[in-house]
């Protein structure tokens, strides 16, 4: 067998819980590989409504083992407000069904406090960051100074911590910003931090794996396994709006670093993405629509980020960056989501080529905020689409734009999502 990855194709926050929740019956392991609690996956179904950040999606099918990957940063204290929200809410047993790979980084409340520290010295060029710490976290780790899941069971474990504190504290010392005044969740440091630390308990009573061999010998006893992306192919570290992106790589080939699978192994990728764009936090964005059409597009979406709350910024669907991004994962499957936010519209505009310096051009450029967007225009299907339940049933322009995009883009749509609730998926073709 081989693993299945599905991941986001834009800013992130395409819906990319909700369609792993749907396919999950489907897959024996559900696994996150990247990214940490900066993702906020949510999963509706009837009325019940999760937000995940760290537990893959697939955690609400009790069939299904989850993994947290290696490549995966976690923060305790967010992870135990996550197993107890599932516990209290759904009765579910997160201990029995997920497991967390030995190699995983640890985010330390001082990697939060340097993430806060760090976007306010930056001022105007700020990165709008979740302020989860996950640039911090990602650079110890490539500076091999990082605490590992590993280390949990350590005598030498409150050592670390307090060194590498300690060495925090000084690189914030170095800023001139009073870090006495940063809060996290809310709360002083001291206070999180105690937090964090109760948290731990709860850490360590999760089934600890060698992620690369549990995944390895599921796939040769012939399980199904998924790769759950998290954020979206824009945000990449390499191939992102750079600097204006995350800190680790979002796109397919992290799969085999984050869950320590072979190339070889990655079959099918599904490609997630909204009918228009969203992005949280700064960076270039040029098909953005900062006029009513925006503000629409906000509030038929509920475009409010799922970790931080923030409103997200609205704009059109980019062609070229879509285009970009399939060409990056080597997506075979995509899969529409948000259909129905643009229901009442007259009028779709996409996002066809881009103007850069008087030149048009068709390709992603280093460039990014230098271009301005060429619209081709498309008749919308102005109705609701709540009764749709298969392709046939599909008003004549989403057909006319699934093919657009189809067209511009060269791989087809096999999925269509048409509300946030489990059951509002149409499959348009078998996944094969
Ligand atoms: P993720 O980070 O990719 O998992 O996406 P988020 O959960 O952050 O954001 C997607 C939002 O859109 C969530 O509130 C979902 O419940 C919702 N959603 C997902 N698919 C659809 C859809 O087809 N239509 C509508 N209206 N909402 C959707
Ligand atoms: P999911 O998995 C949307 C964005 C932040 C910020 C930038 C850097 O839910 O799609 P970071 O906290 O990583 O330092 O922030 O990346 N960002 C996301 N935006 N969805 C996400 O995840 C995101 N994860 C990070 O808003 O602009
Ligand atoms: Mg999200």
């Amino acid at each position: 067998m081989k693993v299945d990855v599905l991941l986001g194709l834009q800013w992130g926050d395409e819906g990319k819980g909700k369609i792993v929740d749907v396919l999950s019956p489907g897959y024996d392991i559900i696994a996150r590989f990247q990214g940490g609690p900066n993702a906020g996956h949510t999963i509706e179904n009837q009325g019940v409504k999760f937000i995940l950040h760290t537990i893959p999606s697939g955690i609400l099918n009790s069939n299904t083992t989850n993994i947290i990957g290696n490549g995966v940063i976690i923060d305790p204290y967010i992870l135990d407000g996550e197993i107890n929200l599932l516990n209290e809410k759904a009765g579910v047993d997160v201990f029995r069904n997920l497991l967390v790979s030995r190699r995983s980084h640890l985010i330390l409340p001082t990697h939060r406090l340097l993430d806060a520290v760090y976007e306010s010295a930056k001022g105007t060029t700020k990165i709008g960051s979740t302020l989860k710490g996950i640039g911090p976290t990602y650079t110890d780790k490539t500076a091999r100074n990082g605490i590992r899941i590993g280390d949990l069971t350590s005598p030498h474990f409150y050592q670390k911590y307090q060194d590498l504190k300690n060495k925090h504290l000084q690189i914030a010392a170095s800023y001139s910003i009073d870090i006495q005044t940063i809060q996290i969740e809310g709360k002083p440091f001291a206070d999180y931090e105690a937090l964090w630390m109760q948290s731990i308990t709860t850490l360590k009573q999760l089934q600890v794996i060698d992620c690369e061999y549990y995944i390895q010998r599921a796939l040769w006893n012939g399980e199904k396994v998924l790769a759950e992306g998290a954020q979206g192919s824009l945000l990449d570290v390499d191939y992102g709006s750079y600097p204006y992106v995350t800190s680790s790589n979002t796109i397919a080939p992290a799969v085999c670093i984050g869950l320590g699978v072979p190339a070889s192994a990655v079959d099918k990728v599904f490609g997630v993405f909204k009918a228009y764009c969203t992005r949280v936090g700064n960076g270039p964005f040029p098909t953005e629509l900062t006029d009513d059409m925006g503000k629409f597009l906000r509030k038929e979406g509920n475009e409010y980020g799922s970790t931080t709350g923030r409103p997200r910024r609205c704009g059109w669907l980019d062609i070229p960056a879509l285009r970009y991004s399939v060409m990056l994962n080597g997506v075979t499957h995509l899969f529409l989501t948000k259909t129905d936010v643009l229901n009442q519209l007259e009028t779709i505009q996409v996002c066809d080529k881009y103007n850069l310096g008087g030149e048009e051009i068709e390709d992603f450029p280093y460039d990014y905020s230098e271009v301005s967007p060429i619209y081709i225009r498309r008749k919308g299907w102005n109705r609701s689409l709540a009764n749709v339940s298969c392709k046939g049933e599909f008003p004549p322009e989403l057909d006319d734009y699934i093919h657009l995009i189809e067209t511009r883009v060269g791989i087809p749509i096999v999925l269509v999502s048409t509300g946030p609730d489990r059951h509002q998926t149409v499959l348009v073709r078998p996944i094969r």
